[in-house]
């Protein structure tokens, strides 16, 4: 079985990439990534060790280096990855989302169909079905929930997850779609909430929490997004959506208060910023349907999860470090200068 998992050098794609080779030792990896801001080579140091992985530098949006690189590797599953993932930054600048992740998609299942797969496997995201509100507890995302997205990110996202069912029902590709909430574990980008607390925290710096901290997200340990994608990959139904997620629910002010427990900082580094525009109040994931049909359930529990985030981030401050010591400044004066 041979596997191209796209956006490798990512948090999530390189999390992927360490689960398989641990979980399939028969299977061949090739990694595939254009190495942007967001991907790190560094992070998958010890897979190109491993006599079954590969990496490859390209971009997912160049026609005629993935159907080059689809031609010479004959692939059985590709899983993408890729993306560009971050939704303050695509209120800055939309266009690289819009070519990345729905141009990129379309680029991969030509491929797909042009030199046959298994099995093409959209990781999508929760920020497509938009928010729900704080005062309705009830109510959870579930794969029927209509699309109804907020941000140019999860517009983009969906558009790509449109586009997958559309080259299964017009091409007959074999596809499926994970739709998880939030992920959080290792080799997460200083950019996101909770690496970007534990390493500003860390340096005794303010904490810039959106509006009033009140917005939830649904929070799941990136190897139980893993798990969950090895099963549909293998398992899942061609052409079906799966929503992955933990009932993880916390406000932003909860989680940011929980990393400060666990580094022992006090929490008058919370300092409350400008909101983000278009702010999704709420996501909570339905995940009964990947429950029921695979028997997935999320193993790694938020305390726990939390502490060895926090604690793979003490250990490993030279893999963060050169990030935030680098084009990161610029990234974040540019993005919280005009903020309070
Ligand atoms: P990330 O930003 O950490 O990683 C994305 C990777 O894609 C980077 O390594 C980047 O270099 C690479 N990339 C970007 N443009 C590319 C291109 N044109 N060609 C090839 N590679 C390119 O993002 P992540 O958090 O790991 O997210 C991975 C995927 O999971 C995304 O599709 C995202 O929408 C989805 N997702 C993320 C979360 C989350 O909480 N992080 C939750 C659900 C779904
Ligand atoms: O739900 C899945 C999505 O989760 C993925 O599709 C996205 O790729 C991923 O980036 C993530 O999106 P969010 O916008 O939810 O994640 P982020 O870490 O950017 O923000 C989490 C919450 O914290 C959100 O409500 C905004 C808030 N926030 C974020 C940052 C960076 C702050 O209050 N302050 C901050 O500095």
């Amino acid at each position: 079985m041979k596997i191209l998992v796209t956006g490798a050098a990512g948090f999530i794609g390189s999390n992927f990439v360490y689960f398989m080779l641990e979980k399939h030792p028969d299977y061949q990896i090739v990694g595939l990534d254009l190495l942007t801001y967001a991907g790190n080579l560094k992070t998958l140091k010890t897979a190109m060790e491993h006599p079954n992985f590969t990496f490859t530098k390209g971009d997912i949006a160049d026609r005629d280096y993935i159907f080059h690189l689809f031609e010479t590797e004959k692939f059985d599953i590709v899983v993408n990855f890729a993306a560009e993932s971050h939704v303050d930054r695509s209120i800055l600048d939309p266009g690289v989302f819009l070519r990345t992740n729905i141009i990129g998609t379309q680029i991969l299942m030509d491929a797909c169909r042009e030199y046959g797969i298994e099995r093409y496997h959209q990781v999508s995201t929760d920020e497509v079905y938009g928010d729900l509100p704080l005062d309705r507890p009830d109510l959870f995302f579930t794969e029927e929930t209509p699309l109804h997205t907020s941000s140019p990110y999860s517009a983009a996202k969906a558009s790509a997850d449109l586009l997958v069912l559309a080259y299964h029902r017009t091409f007959g590709l074999p596809v499926s779609i994970t739709r998880c909430s939030n992920n959080y574990g290792p080799y997460h980008f200083p950019e996101k909430l909770i690496p970007l607390i534990i390493s500003r925290a860390l340096a005794d710096e303010s904490l810039p929490v959106y509006g009033t901290g009140e917005n939830v997200r649904d929070w799941l340990y990136v190897k139980d997004h893993c798990e969950a994608i090895d099963l549909v990959i293998h398992k899942g139904k061609v052409g079906e959506v799966y929503n992955v997620g933990g009932h993880n629910e916390r406000t932003n002010l909860e989680v940011v208060k929980a990393v400060l427990h666990e580094l022992g900082k006090p929490e008058s580094l919370i300092t409350y910023v400008g909101d983000r525009k278009g702010h999704d109040m709420r996501y909570a994931i339905d995940p009964t349907k990947i429950s029921n049909e695979l028997g997935w359930e999320p193993t790694i529990k938020f305390d726990d999860g939390i502490k060895m985030t926090v604690q793979w981030y003490l250990d490993n401050r030279e893999w963060w470090e050169d990030i935030i010591n680098g084009d990161y400044q610029n990234y974040y004066q540019t993005m919280y200068s005009n903020r309070s």
